[in-house]
């Protein structure tokens, strides 16, 4: 990567989350539509589409290496889908494909979102429109503090919704109620954006970010990770109680134990940049069982049944 590249992509990745900063700092993203598999596509509540990928393929923009090779995902308000997988099969990377993260250039495929092709948009439009994502690894932002860098971001998606921004005293009585629901210290807000935070805090703090945020769709990689059983109980009741019935919510995750407390629809299994199978909850529980090897197992008993490999 040359190093304005580097510096964009560094600049994007300390600075995502908040809306209006990331425009001057992302690349245009453009696509060219590819051939339709069309294999893996879920369909689960009657609730409206809101965010249709079909036939997704994404390479590393700086090595050319194709990583995502035919993603379909359809993902109704309402829902929640968990996105397992070993490690390196491409859920950090479609996650990020899904919030224009400039790493990556989109090669083939689409993805719409509340009817709109949203791989045309910037970066922080897709944030503004309501999509975040909360990184695996959350980056720290030494000198700009927690609670100006979630206010300009809640300020950001309030413009975009037409509703008046908060003055940092107005902010203060929005975020409270927040904090108190995810169990976090106010002093977090003082503090500046992840620096020195434990792991642990990392984590509350993407969902704090989350909850100021508003968000329609969740995008959350490993929000698990790291995490001790309590707070692992407190992120998750922090999660459900974030959902609405218009919003929807996209997990990715190793293990079971994050999916008994946030249930998801629908669990999708993805190797090699694809989504090789999709069930309900009881896919998370073979994989617990038998591993991999399992699921394996299933699509090759679902092909010899004559099925189609993906199931849902
Ligand atoms: N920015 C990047 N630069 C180089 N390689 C990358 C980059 N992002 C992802 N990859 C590669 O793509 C593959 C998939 O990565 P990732 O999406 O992070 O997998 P997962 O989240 O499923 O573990 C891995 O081989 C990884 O090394
Ligand atoms: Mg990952």
């Amino acid at each position: 990567m040359n190093s304005s590249a580097m510096q964009h992509s560094s600049h994007c990745t300390t600075l995502r989350g908040t809306a209006y900063v990331r425009q001057t700092l992302c690349c245009n993203r453009r696509i060219r539509q590819g051939k339709r598999l069309l294999r893996g596509v879920v369909t689960l509540c009657a609730g409206k589409v809101l965010l249709e990928v079909k036939d997704l393929e994404a390479k590393v923009a700086e090595t050319g290496n194709t990583i995502l090779r035919g993603v379909n995902l359809t993902i109704r308000e309402g829902e929640t889908h968990a996105i397992m997988g070993t490690n390196g099969s491409g859920k950090s990377t479609l996650s990020k494909c899904l919030v224009g993260h400039p790493d990556y250039e989109i090669t083939g495929g689409s993805v719409t979102y509340k009817g709109e092709d949203l791989l045309e948009m910037e970066p922080e439009e897709r944030a503004r429109a309501g999509i975040f994502m909360s990184f695996q690894s959350p980056v720290e932002i030494p000198g700009v503090s927690n609670s100006d860098f979630l206010r300009l971001a809640a300020n950001a998606r309030r413009k975009q919704r037409g509703e008046p921004e908060l003055e940092p005293l107005e902010f203060y009585g929005f975020v409270m109620p927040k904090l108190a629901a995810l169990k976090m210290n106010p002093d977090f807000l003082n503090r500046d954006v992840n620096a020195n935070f434990s792991g642990g805090e990392k984590k509350r703090n993407e969902i704090l970010q989350l909850s100021v945020l508003e968000a329609d769709v969740a995008v959350l990689d490993e929000i698990d990770s790291g995490l001790d059983i309590d707070a692992l109980r407190d992120v998750a009741d922090a999660v459900n109680g974030l959902k609405r019935p218009d919003s929807a919510t996209l997990m990715v995750t190793h293990y079971k134990r994050l999916l008994n407390y946030v249930v998801p629809e629908a669990v999708h299994i993805m190797e090699a940049g694809r989504i090789i199978y999709s069930g309900g909850l009881e896919v998370a529980d073979i994989l617990e069982k038998d591993g991999y090897e399992g699921i394996k197992t299933l699509i090759k008993k679902e092909a010899a049944a004559g099925r189609e490999p993906v199931a849902a």
